[in-house]
């Protein structure tokens, strides 16, 4: 797959010069039922079909498949700070459990093809849940636990599953949040109504039971408990998942996954980029609610036969030893965080880094965000081992770009998540005439020349023109996947992102929408007008600031009344879309700068926000607005 001798750039240039022959092999690394017919079928393009004619599974990958040598072995290790409770899986006791998932979901009437909506805290249940679904062909679409109604009710809207898999609460930082509530104000928002809502109660918080859709997953695994429930193969272009990311507009994009392309992806890069060994322990903190979560807490780990530990709970509680405490007792020898997380740590007594022996530990993997200089300086000093950034998206499912030491050891530089991985054909591109740029230090458009590798987006959810007109149709004169992302490349072919080219913004790692945030906003009856930046932030990387202009004027007069109308829209940005969403503050103004024709000067505003020149403000409209928004932060 890659031969001891293989230097990267050859391997490389081997993926992308005869891409069937390279996944043809790499696609030995699963378990098939019936092998690919075709590698990839890109006869329309920008849809590229992988493994076509090959059939196969991925809970039978991640579970199944392990049983004859691994059944003993720890799968799944649960630990959680929340509830203090700690709990290890074998992958027979998993492969038990996931059948007694998948059983009541067939109880439930859900069907292959059908949607399931998973709204869960990092609890062992939802990997079953998630697991249990693909392996009867259902497609799960699990929504970050930390989302509120509103969030919840598009994505309800859109997936329109058949049945709801949630818990009573989540819990964080000892403060529990009642689910239940946001799920039922949910459904209630939602034009399309699940059929059942299956619930796992925790017993941390009272739940309303509405009979006849609610069931409890206590009772219906009691009725299931020695069920054999047999994998459904399912064709490699099977839809497995649709994941919601944010996007310029205030719609989500249903992110569409394929089984057969994703499955080999995720082995690969186990192997190659993780360079993971079956056996060993994996520690990914993200969520299950995110892609880092759905790649690398689930199905890479287990499909490479590793033990995976699932942690609920903040990085620095009980203190901020707990990550490394786990390191110890679990032998994680591979890691996998985000650079926010390291900066939280970062502002702990480092005492708590020499507190626990380390030496299991091989490598950190961070990514969701730019990793700056001095927080992977930090991190590497104090646990003594590579940090390798790694930059990829919601959409590509694994990384664009990293360091593949895997394939061959090579340096990593800082600030660089290194260079394009196998199988993604990266281009620099001019965004005004759409040229690739040849030279180094030129910034540029990060774009990829279709068909994108296995693991990709197969479209958006219900949706191929978006698909299209997104990601393919805004480079002119070129079909080019589109990242939005700005980068440049150095003289050694390493890449730097430079920041997204549209309205999305990153905080502590979470990618959302402005667009959202801003009509949420604009739901409150004070509210005109509202625009809604990401402003530079130390701990965060970015944070979401809300300029608005108030309907009655006194409140631009009034502090204390400015006061009472910013904690009402934090409120409301709470309970719609959840407290990720929630804007650091909200500044009120009497008008907002736009051009002439009315656009507003999104880069201005910012640009003032975080000190810097506005640049070219020859469009504006009124100058007024931008002397206003200085006043603000002088
Ligand atoms: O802007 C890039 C940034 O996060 C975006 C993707 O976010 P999401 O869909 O949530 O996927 C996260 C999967 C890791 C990208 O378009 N981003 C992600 N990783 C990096 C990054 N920016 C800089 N460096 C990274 N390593």
């Amino acid at each position: 797959m890659a031969g001891a001798e293989t230097t990267f750039r050859e391997f490389y240039r081997q993926s992308i010069d005869r891409p069937d022959k390279f996944w043809a092999e790499q696609a030995k690394r699963i378990d098939w039922q019936v092998p690919p017919q075709q590698i990839c079928d890109y006869s329309q393009p920008p849809f590229a079909r992988w493994f076509v004619g090959g059939t196969t599974n991925l809970c039978h990958n991640a579970v199944d498949r392990h049983l004859a040598s691994r059944a003993d072995q720890p799968a799944l290790i649960f630990v959680s700070t929340e509830t203090d409770q700690e709990q290890v899986y074998t992958y027979a006791q998993l492969h038990t459990e996931v059948q007694r998932m998948a059983a009541v979901l067939k109880d439930l009437g859900v069907e292959q093809g059908d949607r399931v909506l998973i709204y869960m805290p990092m609890i062992p249940e939802a990997a079953f849940a998630m697991l249990a679904c693909v392996r009867i062909g259902a497609i799960h679409s699990v929504v970050f636990g930390g989302f509120a109604s509103g969030s919840l009710a598009t994505r309800i809207e859109d997936a329109e599953p058949k049945v709801v898999v949630s818990a009573d609460a989540g819990s964080r930082g000892g403060k529990v949040v009642a689910y239940k509530p946001l799920l039922d104000e949910a459904i209630e928002l939602s034009r399309h109504k699940p059929r059942r809502v299956l619930m796992v109660d925790r017993k941390l918080a009272p739940m309303t039971w509405l009979e006849k859709r609610d069931v409890l997953w206590s009772e219906l695994r009691a009725q299931h408990l020695n069920d054999h429930v047999p994998c459904t193969w399912v064709d490699a272009t099977h839809t497995s998942y649709t994941l919601y990311t944010s996007g310029t507009t205030g719609k989500p994009k249903g992110v569409q996954r394929d089984t057969g392309g994703y499955a080999v992806a995720l082995a690969a890069s186990m192997d190659l980029i993780y360079q993971g060994q079956p056996g060993e322990t994996y520690f990914c903190t993200s969520d299950i609610g995110w892609v880092v979560g759905h790649s690398y807490i689930i199905y890479g780990p287990l499909i490479h036969g590793m033990s995976t530990l699932m942690y609920e709970g903040l990085p620095i509680r009980p203190d901020a030893g707990i990550w490394w405490q786990l390191v110890e007792k679990y032998k994680v020898t591979r890691m996998f965080s985000a650079p926010t997380a390291v900066r939280v740590l970062k502002k702990q007594d480092p005492a708590h880094l020499k507190q626990y022996d380390l030496s299991s530990l091989k490598a950190l993997y961070l990514a969701g965000e730019p990793l700056d200089q001095p927080t992977a300086q930090w991190i590497s000093e104090g646990l003594g081992v590579p940090i390798i950034d790694n930059y990829w998206q919601t959409e590509t499912g694994w990384p664009i770009m990293t360091i593949a030491n895997g394939v061959e050891p090579a340096p990593s530089k800082f600030g660089s998540p290194g260079v394009p991985m196998y199988g993604y054909h990266l281009k620099l591109i001019n965004e005004n005439t759409g040229e690739d740029l040849v030279g180094h230090q030129e910034k540029g458009v990060v774009a990829i020349e279709g068909p994108l590798p296995p693991g990709c987006l197969q479209t958006i959810w219900k949706d191929d023109e978006r698909f299209v007109n997104t990601y393919w149709k805004s480079i002119p004169d070129r079909l080019v996947y589109n990242t939005f992302d700005w980068g440049i490349r150095d003289e050694d072919g390493y890449y730097f992102i430079l920041g997204r080219t549209d309205d999305v913004i990153n905080v502590a790692g979470h990618r959302l929408g402005t667009r959202e945030i801003e009509e949420c906003i604009a739901g409150h009856s004070q509210v005109a007008e509202v625009a809604v930046v990401g402003v530079a932030d130390a701990l965060k990387g970015q944070v979401a600031m809300a300029f608005v202009v108030p309907r009655d004027n006194h409140y631009l007069q009034d502090d204390a009344a400015k006061l009472r109308l910013e904690g009402e829209i934090m409120k409301l940005v709470d309970g719609q879309l959840g407290a990720v969403a929630r804007p650091s503050r909200v500044l009120f103004v009497s008008l907002l700068p736009k051009t002439r024709s009315g656009k507003l000067l999104r880069r201005a505003l910012q640009a003032v926000c975080e000190g810097r020149d506005p640049g070219d403000l020859t469009t504006m409209d009124d100058p007024a607005a931008l002397h206003q928004l200085r006043s603000l932060f002088t």
